[in-house]
């Protein structure tokens, strides 16, 4: 079976879906890192929840960036990484990560890219007034938000629905392609 960790920021309910995923057998892989760069993000109790190790390094507390990616690089070589997954991880991942993990950094975004880049990309595709409200699923590139799609998918929006609605929608749908995408990639390599 494969290695993966997940980077998350924050709520972590995207993680939680792929622990669960893993701990029911529908991802085949073992979840062995859960990494944050928030010492206080939620996701890190729900790590604990699943009994899944978790580690965090703060960018503030290195030199540069450089730094802060070697030192999540030492973390991560000695347990074997395959893939990683990123799930809400709000930092741009640069070369020293990047070319550690040529076409295995996968990343989840809220909205139908390449529209809506960025970190409120619900808010402001609601604030556009679009009317088909999705997600995607791509390689991680050096551009923000950039890189190949490999999936993508479009909620049932409903003329009025409230920014709140809309997010549920696209939450709910994340963790079910996010699980469900992971397992192909897994199959096909
Ligand atoms: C998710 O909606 C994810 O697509 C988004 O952050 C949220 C994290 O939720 N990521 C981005 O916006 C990346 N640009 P979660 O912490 O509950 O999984």
């Amino acid at each position: 079976m494969k290695n993966i960790a997940v980077f998350a920021s924050g709520n972590g309910s995207n993680f939680e879906a792929i622990a669960k995923a893993c701990q029911d057998g529908i991802i085949k892989a073992n979840l062995v890192l859960l990494f944050s760069d928030k010492k206080n993000a939620y996701v890190l109790e729900r790590a604990k929840k699943y009994n899944i190790t978790s580690k965090v390094i703060t960018l503030k507390s290195c030199k540069n960036k450089e730094e802060y990616e070697n030192k999540i690089l030492a973390v991560l070589k000695p347990l074997n990484i395959d893939y990683i997954f990123l799930a809400g991880y709000m930092k741009i991942c640069d070369s020293t990560l990047l070319n550690a993990y040529p076409n295995r950094i996968i990343n989840i975004h809220p909205a139908l890219l390449p529209a809506f880049k960025g970190a409120h990309a619900i808010l402001d595709a609601y604030n556009y007034g679009v009317k088909v409200f999705g997600i995607t699923i791509h390689y991680v590139s050096p551009e923000l938000d950039g890189g190949k799609i490999i999936a993508q998918d479009i909620i049932s929006y409903q003329e009025g629905d409230s920014i709140e609605v809309v997010e549920e929608k696209i939450h709910a749908l994340e963790h079910k392609l996010y699980v469900k995408t992971i397992c192909k990639l897994l199959e096909e390599k």
